[in-house]
């Protein structure tokens, strides 16, 4: 993030800090509970949102070198990513030529082969064919023709796309707007490496596991004897760029320590120490960089169930640190994975606990609609802009029914 932009940021927090304030999103808006249980609208948003655009299916540090690769079979479709031996990042349906059983069943490594485990016809890194047994027995097939088939994938900034369509184009353009194409370099992703990766299948809408992170009221509540200690309740920043015609939106979550900021020159600000980037990529993706690395959230939905979704939580560290060597380095490496591991943990056992109980509710038909406050603009950016998507009616703004137009932090 450029500097300027952080100090802007970090002012804004501290100026929320100081006069009791919080972001305001203009009104409650009402949304239906039926966006969580819709089997209808769950398909539309099965096709749509997660077969019909390019999806992040991880980090360049996923693929570090030519051989590995990584497995998604969250979107419908087998998917296989890899890097190739000239160092390309390539995807294919993960689906063997001869009869179609699933090429690869690893989630993730390296090899210089990937085998079909049913009659083991092999395919190198590239997707080629390489190699079928007694060939002359099976008969004249051109083996050129029949490569694993190719996806559309393009690496940027650190992050791999593919798009789960053979037939599919990736805009990265498009999907992540001339703000994050201008922001995510200065974060270099590209160097992180992977520590962690979790996967939490959860009787939940995938909506609500992203609802969760959408703002920090709940933090006080929910999170008081965890995130509460590290961060501000009720207070953070907020930006879209609606107003140019994207879906991009970014918080900035507060840390506790921005009070170091109130000691030292502007030029030594780091929204890091002050703060947590809260990146919502289109539609299922949170990332969010810190001091040591990164963690990528994607939210997957169920197949045929509106109420089930599976999370992926997965923790990257910064490469300086993680290639550090020594007792020292090992010490700070371990430190930091335990710290990115507890974080984990709390998606998983405070929040997605609740997500999982407002499902329940919803699946009970207990209330025709929930509300979001003012303080949780993120939520009502990305329901209203799902909904004009999906060309549903738009979650109803209820215009200055709130007594107090800005809300006190805890
Ligand atoms: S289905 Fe893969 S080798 Fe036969
Ligand atoms: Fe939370």
């Amino acid at each position: 993030m450029r500097h300027d932009e952080q100090v802007r940021l970090i002012k804004q927090l501290l100026a929320h800090l100081d006069a009791g304030t919080n972001v305001d999103a203009g009104g409650i808006r009402r949304l239906s509970t039926q966006t969580y249980t819709d089997p209808d609208q769950a398909e539309r948003e099965r096709r749509q949102f997660f077969r019909g655009l390019p999806q992040c299916v991880g980090m360049s540090g996923d693929l570090a070198e030519p051989g590995a690769f990584l497995t998604n079979n969250d979107l419908g479709i087998p998917i296989l990513a890899a890097r190739a031996n000239d160092g390309a990042f390539l995807a294919f349906v993960n689906s063997c030529r001869h009869r179609g059983a699933v090429v690869e069943t690893e989630e993730r490594g390296s090899k210089r082969r990937f085998t079909c485990p049913f009659h083991a016809w092999s395919y190198d890194t590239s997707g080629a064919l390489v190699g079928l047994p007694k060939p002359d027995h099976f008969g004249d097939v051109d083996t050129e023709c029949l490569g694993l088939k190719p996806l559309p994938a393009e690496e940027r900034h650190g992050l791999l796309f593919v798009h789960p369509d053979p037939e599919g184009v990736i805009d990265l353009d498009d999907l992540l707007g001339e703000w994050f194409n201008d922001e995510f370099p200065t974060w270099n992703f590209d160097t992180m490496i992977p520590i962690n990766h979790d996967a939490y299948d959860t009787p939940c809408n995938w909506k609500l596991a992203m609802d969760t992170f959408g703002e920090t009221y709940h933090f006080a509540s929910l999170h008081k004897n965890t995130l509460i200690e590290t961060f501000h309740g009720n207070v953070q920043c907020y930006d879209d760029d609606a107003d140019v015609g994207g879906h991009s939106h970014r918080m900035i979550l507060c840390r506790r320590d921005i009070d170091q900021m109130r000691h030292l020159p502007e030029d030594q600000w780091d929204i890091t120490v002050a703060g947590l980037p809260v990146y919502w990529i289109f539609p299922n993706v949170i990332l969010m960089p810190f001091r040591a690395g990164a963690f990528l959230v994607r939210a997957y939905p169920a197949e045929g169930d509106p109420g089930r979704h599976v999370s992926r939580v997965d923790f990257y560290m910064k490469g300086e640190l993680a290639n550090a060597k020594g007792v020292q380095a090992q010490e700070i490496q371990e430190m930091i994975a335990t710290i990115a591991q507890n974080f984990a943990d709390i998606i998983r056992d405070e929040d997605y606990v609740m997500s999982s109980s407002q499902q329940t509710a919803a699946n009970a038909g207990a209330l025709d609609h929930i509300i979001f406050g003012r303080n949780e603009p993120a939520l009502h950016h990305y329901h209203a802009t799902f909904a004009s998507k999906l060309g549903l009616e738009m979650p109803e703004l209820l215009e200055g029914s709130a007594s107090q137009p800005n809300r006190r932090h805890l």
